[in-house]
């Protein structure tokens, strides 16, 4: 029996602080408890240092192949980076293309992941055309293959936009059948207008992004996809919220009862509209939907974060380099270099989201260090049905552990990241707070900045009800 002994740290969860041991048995949390001894265990001392559960991410795009474009994390790569973030597990997406079963998309997304992934995962499925085969096909993706949430997308008309009918029949299965839907809300059809005038009047470069996509038209799109849901009687999740009249759309729902959720990213937390201003194409980094908003929406997102309107941070990790070399044009920005609207939209961030989080939420004294814990990994994991087993340290649950020195301080680079891309939005931020080990189901992956985890040792995760239990 394979048994780790975690002694001395301070045990941090949603709702507790305190000072004990963690004994392991089995990749499971076996005991916690004063002066716990186990003499046959593996020790860790962990003096001094703060110990949370592993890190839930809940957007992510590992490998993803978005038509003209395809991200550069492999899943390796990916979950590695992750894990070195202090994140165990992610769930990503498996998107259904026009004819295809939406089983047959979680089946290839399961075979592709399941030999390279170093942390666990689970996949929300993107719709993207749905007939009476793809309805009929959710009860059993629910029931049977632990997918109880599904995207989609009300943005990129032609390629993922579903109309609003097709969203509310598919809302009303999902609904029946104890899931929940995700939603990219953001007016497609008038951004696309905007985007062509832009292009016609010859603004080519990456600000016109921001330009084209104003917050209204994501305030406007939320609020539809809530009505939508309401009537469909569904729990209707925002991913990636980034304007405060999208929030506000929020806000008002939950006042009202409604199981309406979302979450926010730590680029829209700290960086705003200014970046777009860069010289050249440097702008073209910040380029992901939505784009990067002014200073009243991010203090919009962080008043929401604190009053429990946002109820999750993720990050959206969905990278693509900036230089064409050395992974090739379909992995860069540079696909968009002479028009804006084709530079793939997406940034790199799975690493950085508890550090960041940490640093400029607990740090600032923005959240406490319970919200904080809540934010990353227990609410990511009561939302998409993986509590108790994921998101908190108990008796029983897997034991994905993070070690995490609140003083130390380091500076965030795509010189020292684990992922392939070739830069970060934080390029340089110091931040105070820093992962020194992660345990995945016991086993220790990263200690300082040694890797000891291997590709297939994450393991696919069948999901319960999503967006039942906050
Ligand atoms: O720009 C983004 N967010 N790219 C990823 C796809 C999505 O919309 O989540
Ligand atoms: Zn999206
Ligand atoms: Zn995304």
């Amino acid at each position: 029996m394979a048994e780790v002994l975690i002694k001395g740290g301070r045990i941090v969860t949603a709702v507790d602080d305190y000072m004990a041991d963690i004994l392991i048995q089995d990749g499971r949390v076996e005991a916690i408890g004063r002066d716990l001894s186990a003499p046959s265990a593996t020790l860790h001392r962990a003096e001094g240092l703060l110990v949370f559960p592993g890190g839930v991410d809940v957007h992510t795009h590992m490998q993803f192949d978005l038509g003209p474009a395809e991200t550069v994390d492999s899943f390796e790569s990916g979950t590695q980076s992750a894990a070195f973030g202090g994140t165990t597990t992610i769930v990503d997406f498996a998107q259904q293309h026009k004819g295809e079963h939406p089983k047959q998309v979680l089946e290839d997304r399961i075979a592709l992941a399941e030999p390279q992934a170093c942390v666990d995962f689970g996949f929300h499925i993107i719709l993207t055309d749905v007939t009476d085969e793809t309805l009929g096909a959710l009860p059993d993706l629910i029931d049977r293959e632990g997918v109880s949430s599904f995207k989609m997308f009300m943005a990129y008309p032609g390629v993922l936009m579903v109309n609003d009918a097709d969203m509310f029949k598919t809302m009303r299965v999902v609904g029946h059948h104890g899931g929940m839907v995700n939603v990219h809300a953001e007016n497609g059809s008038v951004i696309q207008v905007l985007i062509e005038e832009a292009l016609a009047a010859g603004n080519t470069s990456p600000k016109y992004h921001r330009l084209t996509r104003p917050s209204l038209m994501e305030g406007e799109a939320t609020h539809r996809a809530i009505r939508l849901a309401e009537l469909a009687e569904v729990p209707v999740y925002i991913v990636h919220l980034s304007a405060a009249e999208a929030l506000q759309a929020v806000v008002e729902a939950r006042d009202t009862g409604m199981p309406a959720f979302a979450e926010t990213c730590p680029h829209y937390l700290f960086l705003t509209e200014e970046e777009y201003d860069r010289p050249d194409f440097e702008g073209a980094k910040y380029v992901m939907t939505p784009p990067l908003r002014d200073h009243k929406c991010q203090h919009a997102l962080w008043r929401g974060l604190r009053f429990d309107d946002l109820q999750i941070v993720s990050t959206d990790h969905c990278p693509f380099c900036f230089n064409e070399n050395p992974y090739g044009i379909r992995k860069s920005k540079a696909l968009g270099q002479d028009d804006f609207s084709q530079i793939p939209n997406g940034a790199p961030g799975v690493e950085f989201r508890i550090p960041l989080l940490f640093d400029g939420g607990v740090g600032t004294g923005r959240i406490t260090l319970n919200r904080f814990v809540q934010l990353t990994a227990t609410a990511p994991a009561k939302m998409f049905g993986l509590f108790p087993r994921k998101g908190t340290i108990a008796v029983g649950s897997d034991a994905d552990l993070v070690l995490f020195d609140p003083q130390k301080t380091h500076t965030l680079s795509a010189k020292t990241h684990h992922s392939r891309v070739d830069y970060s939005l934080f390029e340089g931020r110091q931040v105070t707070g820093k992962v020194e080990k992660v345990f995945l189901r016991g086993q220790l992956v990263v200690d300082g900045e040694q890797w000891l985890g291997r590709p297939g040792m994450g393991q696919y995760l069948k999901r319960s009800a999503s967006g039942r239990v906050l």
